[in-house]
């Protein structure tokens, strides 16, 4: 079997598949509310520092792992430890990316509801209060949200069906380009409103009195979701890799344009928000109702819309695509399904438990689960406990397990590193270490 698995193509197609895996909505619809709730600047500075000393050597230890072995997050774990309990961390995986599947695609189909709208004339550029009431009539209705969260997940089949290379290589070669020359308009337009001043003091200037142990949680949890880290997405693509792909690089820049596309994302966001009177802290509704409201300042506002909100749709659709492959790799692999089969079992879960987040806006409004809705609890779950419970062990299983030889032939050639010795320090101590006691701290411990 090792030999016959896909590969992807080209060194482009693997830096576009794990960016295109890593950048989505994560960075431009939950970066921003998850700073916003986070008090700005002092989530964004624990934000960086957990992307460099825990998600760079997570995505190493994931891209080692995932090339050594060939296999799924499950398969890997048992393929060096047969013996060892350690492929239940690839539950834990498994278990994160449906349930990741299910309420992003919430928000994705939310995309889709935009595009609809600005492609027929029904979106109102007028207020930013029209704006709010607009998303707040969409997502409290019943039916359209559920339809595109239905919708979404069948155009992630239709993809996830032709297999990872052809689909997947193709299109985040064309978008991710096209994503960030529009990113880099809209930045430029954010700047030059009134109170964009103000916006960039909320991001930039951190005031550390608003360091809780809640901000640092969101901090980290936010960053594992951002960089596909601790449920073998990372793994799982690597296991798609050649030989001669350069890991180290490939982390690296996966980290950097991520980290920047979020960033990017925060400085054209907070300006408006700031300029049209609006609250940082509005949670997951925040980008939905202050992106019209930027759209509303260009001329030909609509055609912005359009072709924003598309991007936005296949940058989700490479993100969803990544998730999907934990549990599909897994089930071809261990249990010998066909990829048909596997792909429609994912989906038809995800269609489950996406109905339920998709109605946790509407009539499902008033189930709370720990005082949270369904969406709010699968997007706290999986982002603040699962990710990093399996970067935890993904870091002491590459740190402490793995053999270093196999560890410095991946990542280094077999020659001496200082990168590879940093990244298995970090996983030996710093990300371990760092995780433990943010959860320790969470929970009241320390
Ligand atoms: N990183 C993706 C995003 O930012 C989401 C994602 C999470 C993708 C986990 C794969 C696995 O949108």
């Amino acid at each position: 079997m090792s030999q016959k698995r896909l590969q992807f193509t080209t060194k482009l197609g693997v830096i576009a598949t794990t960016v295109g895996s890593a950048v989505g909505l994560g960075n431009i619809w939950r970066f921003p509310y998850e700073a916003g709730e986070g008090g700005g600047g002092a989530f964004i500075v624990v934000y960086l520092l957990v992307i460099a000393l825990i998600g760079i050597p997570v995505i190493c230890a994931e891209f080692v792992l995932g090339r050594s072995s060939r296999r799924n997050i499950f398969g890997a774990f048992r393929h060096f430890s047969p013996k060892g309990k350690w492929h239940y961390v690839g539950y834990v995986g498994i278990l994160a990316s449906i349930m990741i599947l299910s309420f992003y695609s919430v928000v994705a189909g939310w995309t889709m509801e935009y595009i609809y709208q600005s492609v027929s004339g029904g979106l109102d550029y007028g207020t930013a209060a029209s704006f709010q009431g607009q998303f707040d009539e969409f997502s409290h209705g019943n039916w359209r949200p559920l339809m595109w969260t239905v919708a979404f997940l069948l155009c992630n089949l239709l993809i996830l069906r032709r297999g990872v290379q052809k689909g997947v290589e193709k299109m985040s070669n064309i978008m991710m380009p096209i994503l960030f020359v529009l990113l880099v308009v809209f930045c430029v337009n954010s700047l030059m409103m009134d109170k964009a001043g103000e916006g960039l003091q909320f991001l930039f200037n951190p005031d550390f009195s608003k360091v809780t142990p809640q901000v640092v949680i969101g901090a980290m949890g936010q960053a594992f979701f951002s960089l596909s880290i601790g449920l073998g997405t990372m793994m799982t693509y690597a296991s798609y890799f050649s030989k001669k792909t350069d890991l180290r690089l490939s982390a690296t820049i996966t980290a950097v344009l991520d980290t920047f596309v979020a960033i990017l994302a925060a400085v054209i966001i907070f300006p408006a928000v700031f300029s049209f009177g609006e609250s940082p802290a509005q949670g997951p509704a925040l980008v939905f109702e202050i992106l019209p409201a930027i759209f509303s300042q260009l001329p030909g506002s609509a055609v912005w819309s359009v072709l924003f909100f598309v991007l936005l749709f296949i940058a989700s659709l490479t993100s969803t695509i990544s998730m999907s492959e934990v549990s599909i790799a897994f089930l071809i692999d261990e249990k010998k399904m066909s990829r048909e089969k596997a792909t429609w079992l994912n989906t038809g879960i995800a269609i489950f438990f996406g109905a339920l987040c998709a109605l946790s806006f509407g009539c499902l409004g008033d189930v709370k689960i720990f005082g949270l809705t369904i969406f709010g609890l699968f997007d706290y779950v999986t982002s603040n406990i699962l990710l990093p419970v399996g970067g935890f062990f993904i870091s002491l299983y590459a740190g402490w397990v793995l053999d270093k030889r196999i560890f410095n032939r991946e990542l280094a050639d077999g020659r001496r590193s200082f990168f590879a010795w940093l990244m298995r320090f970090c996983l030996r101590w710093v990300a371990p270490a760092a995780i433990l006691i943010i959860f320790l701290s969470q929970i009241g411990v320390l």
